[in-house]
C-alpha cells in the first residue's frame, strides 16, 4: 500500500499547520482539498479524533491506510451536499459518543454520531476570535442561526451578555451545555427558540437592541411555518432587519458560505454600512468560499 506521494502530501500538511494546534486550539483543518494537492478529500481535527471526508462512494484506500497509521480514531464521511449521513468509524480507538475539542482556549462539545455536523463550524476560528477582541464586558450579543452556540461562548468568555437564537431546540440545549463546559452559567445568558426573521422582527418591535449581531445563516433553510429563506434573494432583508436592532455605533457580522455569489455581489447586499471583509483561517488553503463582512453602523 506504498504511496509515497499521497504520504508526502500528508506529512507537508500536517507540518503545515503545527503552529495552529496547541494546548489550546485542537480544532484545526489539516488537509484541506486541492488547496493541499489532494482535491475532493478534506481532513480535519476534533479534539483527539479525525474526519475525513471526501466525495464519492467511499474512502480511497491508500488514504485510509496512511491515515490509520498515525493511531488516532479515524472517522469517515462522504462530501455530498444533498445526502447529509453521519460519519462512520474507520479505525483506531472510537471516540465517546460526547466529547470535547478546544478552540482558543475554550471547551466545546463535539460528537462524532449526532447528524452530519459534529458539534462546531471550525471555519469560524478566527472570527470568533475577532468577536472576542472586539467585545468590551456587558456588551450584549445576539447570535441568530446560532448552531451549538459557540460564537456565544467567545462573546461571553469576553464579558458579552448573549443571546443565542436557532430553530432546534437540540442545538440550544447543546449551547447551553457549552456554556457550563467552560464554567458560565448559562442562566446568565438568553436562549430563544424560533426563526430569526420572527425574533428580529419582534426585537425590533419591542426596541431590543444589541451591540454585536452575528448572521451565518444556512444557504437555504425553512422556518418552522415552511417560510423558505435563500441566501441570494433573502440576505438584504435580513441584514436590514438585524442592523433594525443594532446600538448606535453597533456591528454585524454577515457571513455566508454560498458559493454561487461572490464578495462583492454578496456585499451589495449589505447597505448603509461601512464593511470590511475578512478572510478565512489559515489553515483553509483551498478555494475560499465562507464570505465574511464586519458592518459597522
Ligand atoms: C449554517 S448553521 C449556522 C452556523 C453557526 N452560525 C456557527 O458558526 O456555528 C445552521 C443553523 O441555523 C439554524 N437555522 C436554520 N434556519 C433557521 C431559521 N430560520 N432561524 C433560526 N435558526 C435557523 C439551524 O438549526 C442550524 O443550527
Amino acid at each position: 500500500m506504498s504511496n509515497p506521494r499521497l504520504q508526502e502530501i500528508i506529512t507537508k500538511s500536517l507540518k503545515k499547520r503545527e503552529n495552529l494546534q496547541n494546548s489550546d486550539t485542537n480544532l484545526i483543518r489539516l488537509i484541506d482539498g486541492g488547496g493541499d494537492a489532494l482535491r475532493g478529500s478534506i481532513l480535519e481535527s476534533y479534539g483527539e479524533g479525525w474526519m475525513i471526508s471526501s466525495s464519492g462512494s467511499g474512502l480511497n484506500p491508500d488514504l485510509r491506510d496512511l491515515l490509520s497509521a498515525y493511531g488516532k480514531p479515524l472517522y469517515w464521511k462522504r462530501l455530498d451536499q444533498h445526502q447529509k449521513e453521519s460519519p462512520v468509524h474507520v479505525s483506531g480507538p472510537e471516540m465517546p459518543e460526547f466529547f470535547t475539542g478546544k478552540e482558543n482556549g475554550l471547551q466545546c462539545r463535539l460528537s462524532f454520531q449526532s447528524g452530519y455536523s459534529q458539534g462546531i463550524f471550525i471555519d469560524q476560528r478566527d472570527n470568533r476570535a475577532a468577536l472576542r477582541a472586539m467585545i468590551k464586558p456587558g456588551q450584549s450579543v445576539l447570535n441568530t442561526f446560532a448552531y451549538t452556540g459557540f460564537f456565544s461562548i467567545a462573546a461571553a468568555a469576553a464579558g458579552a451578555i448573549t443571546s443565542t437564537l436557532d430553530l432546534s431546540q437540540v442545538y440550544l440545549d447543546w449551547a447551553r451545555n457549552n456554556f457550563r463546559l467552560n464554567d458560565m452559567d448559562p442562566e446568565d445568558h438568553y436562549f430563544c427558540k424560533g426563526d430569526t426573521f420572527h425574533w428580529l422582527r419582534r426585537f425590533a418591535k419591542q426596541g431590543r437592541k444589541f451591540d454585536v449581531i452575528i448572521l451565518d445563516p444556512p444557504t437555504f433553510s425553512r422556518d418552522d411555518k415552511g417560510k423558505v429563506f435563500r441566501v441570494e434573494k433573502d440576505y438584504g432583508t435580513l441584514f436590514k432587519l438585524a442592523a433594525s436592532c443594532l446600538e448606535p455605533g453597533g456591528k454585524i457580522l454577515a457571513c455566508t458560505n454560498f458559493r454561487g455569489m461572490s464578495l462583492r455581489e454578496f456585499m451589495a447586499q449589505l447597505k448603509e454600512a461601512d464593511l470590511k471583509a475578512v478572510e478565512m483561517p489559515e489553515d483553509f488553503t483551498d478555494a475560499p468560499y465562507l464570505k465574511s463582512v464586519w458592518a459597522r453602523f
